[in-house]
């Protein structure tokens, strides 16, 4: 036996035993000795709460006491609470009741820790325990640990990611299969990617909780979820993907947070990415995130961002950092009590490049018609593409333009839907240009 399979090991409760739950128990067990050797010691899963214990479950639960109330894993001989239930007045009460009990708290809860932050956090650094929620952000990719350890030397410019596995895998099947938004989400949630309600997921709100807990680790501000822009895909047509790719571009479910010199970009919305970018060709439900240091440049990392053990990778990765002592008081890598309110732009005030799809009368002027209201307000056309008409009369433009202030655009796109000629099917998307393309 190995001396750190001698040493004391670290106890935990696990409350939820779903996917993830189940994941982390089997990985814990299967890789038991690889695990031990690094964590230094035994890592022991000894309680857990379950809503239905009749229930079959792909791991093995020898020598673990099944709770039916999940606050009374607060109470265990335990020095790890692992919240794996989701939602959020229980599992603020659990997460509390550890944190005030010297537990420490593994988490993989983005919607508490996006819209309770201010509670949990303070929390977390009065108790003698640690809080780590590696889990929370894009599953498997170690994203918190490469903003707060691998990256801390670095003044954090902007984070860009795929933050919602979901999202990407629907843009994906549309630019794949050519289907409509309403089949790729039936898709995705016969493959069991989306829910039943799949509201958090193509709405933006999962990625807007995401973001937000990465903008407070890379600009060190307090979460400020109810402040980040989010829109979802569900405007989307299956000809804006095809007339995004023949411009040279695909369409992506960006979450973008950067510092700007009045203030904090925090945006989810769907985004024309250049093909020649990595992020480009992230493709089904993977996610991926590109973090911009002032020391180090463009760092990108790729990976599963949800599933039972690409999540549990990440939750017991927090444990392996807990059994070796090497968590700090400060979850967001820096004191809480030190974080800034951080002031967002205005929407009205971001500057991005625009996609444009019109309908319009096939006629002779219309162009010109358009081109002079952009020109009016100082938007210049980068690429356009019309198709010839499929029906008499009517044609389609896409237009994607220089980069303006977003209230520029709004104006230009309200002048061009208030011409005669133009129809009310349109759509509009922002397009993020990177330093490299
Ligand atoms: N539902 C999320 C996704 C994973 O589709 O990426 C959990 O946040």
């Amino acid at each position: 036996m190995s001396a750190a399979q001698d040493k004391a090991p670290l106890k935990v409760a696990v409350a939820g035993l779903g996917t993830v739950g189940q994941g982390v128990v089997r990985v814990l067990a299967r890789n038991a000795e690889l695990i031990t050797r690094r964590a230094g010691r035994p890592i022991r899963v000894v309680a857990a709460s379950v809503r239905n214990r009749s229930r079959t479950r792909d791991c093995p639960l020898e020598g673990v006491e099944l709770h039916d109330d999940p606050l009374a894993l607060a109470g265990c001989d335990v020095d790890v609470v692992v919240e794996l239930m989701g939602g959020l007045e229980l599992a603020q009460s659990l997460v509390l009741a550890a944190l005030e009990n010297g537990k420490s708290v593994v988490t993989a809860n983005k919607a508490l820790l996006a819209e309770r932050g201010d509670v949990v956090f303070a929390a977390a650094e009065k108790s003698s325990g640690a809080l780590a929620f590696e889990a929370a952000v894009c599953g498997g990719i170690p994203v918190i640990k490469a903003l707060r350890e691998g990256l801390v030397a670095n003044r954090i410019d902007a984070v860009i990611g795929i933050c919602n596995g979901t999202s990407n895998f629907i843009l994906t099947e549309m630019a794949r299969k050519g289907v409509a938004f309403a089949d790729a989400l039936a898709d995705a949630q016969r493959l069991g990617y989306a829910e039943a309600d799949p509201t958090f997921d193509v709405e933006g709100i999962d990625a807007a909780h995401k973001l937000t807990l990465l903008a407070s680790i890379a600009f060190g501000v307090r979460p400020m979820f109810a402040s980040v822009y989010h829109e979802g895909l569900s405007r989307i047509q299956a000809r804006d993907v095809q007339l995004a790719q023949e411009l040279g571009y695909r369409i992506k479910p960006l979450a973008i947070a950067k510092r700007g010199a009045t203030g904090l970009e925090l945006r989810v919305h769907p985004t024309l990415v250049r093909n020649s970018h990595l992020l480009a060709s992230v493709d089904d439900s993977l996610n991926a995130v590109s973090i911009f240091g002032d020391a180090v440049g463009q760092t990108v990392y790729i990976g599963r961002g949800a599933g039972s053990e690409p999540t549990a990778s990440a939750v017991i990765a927090d444990l392996v950092d807990l059994a070796r002592g090497q968590i700090s008081g400060d979850p967001l890598g820096q004191p809480v009590g030190g974080l800034h309110a951080g002031t967002v732009l205005p929407l009205g005030e971001v500057r991005s490049a625009s996609y444009l799809r019109l309908r319009v009368d096939d006629a002779p002027g219309v162009l010109r018609s358009i081109t002079a209201i952009l020109a009016e307000l100082d938007i210049s056309v980068e690429a356009i593409l019309q198709k010839e008409p499929r029906e008499a009369g009517a044609a389609t433009l896409a237009i994607i333009t220089s980069v303006a202030p977003e209230a520029r655009h709004a104006k230009a796109l309200e002048q061009v839907l208030a011409l005669p000629f133009a129809h009310a099917d349109y759509t509009r998307l922002r397009v993020e240009h990177f330093d490299e393309d």
